[in-house]
């Protein structure tokens, strides 16, 4: 067995099968999952031949298959482990993905999810040791438990389309959606190093971090 070093699948390189199911897994995680234009993609933004269309918890159980089938190869690629996303959703997280499609791609997936605890968390560079590579933050302050706040739980563009702006297309339909400021989001650890450049863009000093 090998595991490629991109996409992070194993496969068997001796089975002619498994190098074919490689192939197709790999050019998903690198340009996007193929997907046809639906009838049921609920879309809330169209510009310069992307599409974004949101898929909350009670959407037609083949859009959620969609999310759910990004989590997965996005999570595979990433090596996150950190909280699931499923097909079933719980009622109070209120989980809400928003999909980019480019063409026949689904080029890029956020999921923001209704969340109760959070802590301010600010950036760390000066951590010894090179713990900075590992946390790169550190909790600041820890906030009143009052109420609820939109929080990013996941995020991922496809690899060749990263440093593009299309995060920022997804964070900017996503806050438009859920009529929430980009700066007012909370975002939940943990974070990969795109991950922290990504929100460190959005709060260049001080953020919500999501428990
Ligand atoms: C994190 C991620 C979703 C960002 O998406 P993206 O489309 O590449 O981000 P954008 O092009 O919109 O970047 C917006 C800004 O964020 C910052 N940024 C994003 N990626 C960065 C990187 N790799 N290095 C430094 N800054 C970065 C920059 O300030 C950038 O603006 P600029 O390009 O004008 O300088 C993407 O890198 C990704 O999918 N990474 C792999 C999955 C992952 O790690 N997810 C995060 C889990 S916590
Ligand atoms: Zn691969």
């Amino acid at each position: 067995m090998a595991r490629c070093e991109l996409c992070r699948l194993r496969y068997d390189p001796e089975s002619s099968a498994s190098r074919s199911l490689h192939r197709r897994v790999h050019d998903a995680s690198l340009n996007g999952l193929r997907y046809p234009h639906a009838r049921s993609d609920r879309v809330i933004a169209e510009r310069d031949g992307s599409r974004v269309a949101v898929v909350p918890r009670e959407a037609p159980l083949a859009q959620r298959r969609r999310a759910v089938a990004a989590f997965r190869a996005a999570s595979r690629e990433m090596r996150y482990s950190g909280s699931g996303y499923t097909e079933r959703e719980p009622k109070e997280l209120d989980s809400h993905a928003f999909l980019l499609y480019r063409g026949p791609r689904l080029i890029g997936l956020f999921i923001l999810a209704r969340r109760t605890r959070w802590a301010e968390g600010v950036w760390n560079d000066e951590e010894p040791n090179g713990v900075a590579d590992v946390s790169g933050w550190a909790v600041r302050k820890r906030e009143q438990e009052d109420g609820t706040l939109w929080s990013v739980d996941f995020m991922w563009i496809a690899r060749n389309h990263r440093r593009q702006g299309f995060g920022r297309v997804l964070l900017q339909c996503a806050a438009g959606f859920l009529a929430t400021a980009p700066e007012e989001f909370a975002w939940l650890p943990p974070f990969t190093r795109f991950g922290k450049a990504f929100i460190r863009h959005v709060r260049p000093t001080s953020f919500r971090a999501a428990k």
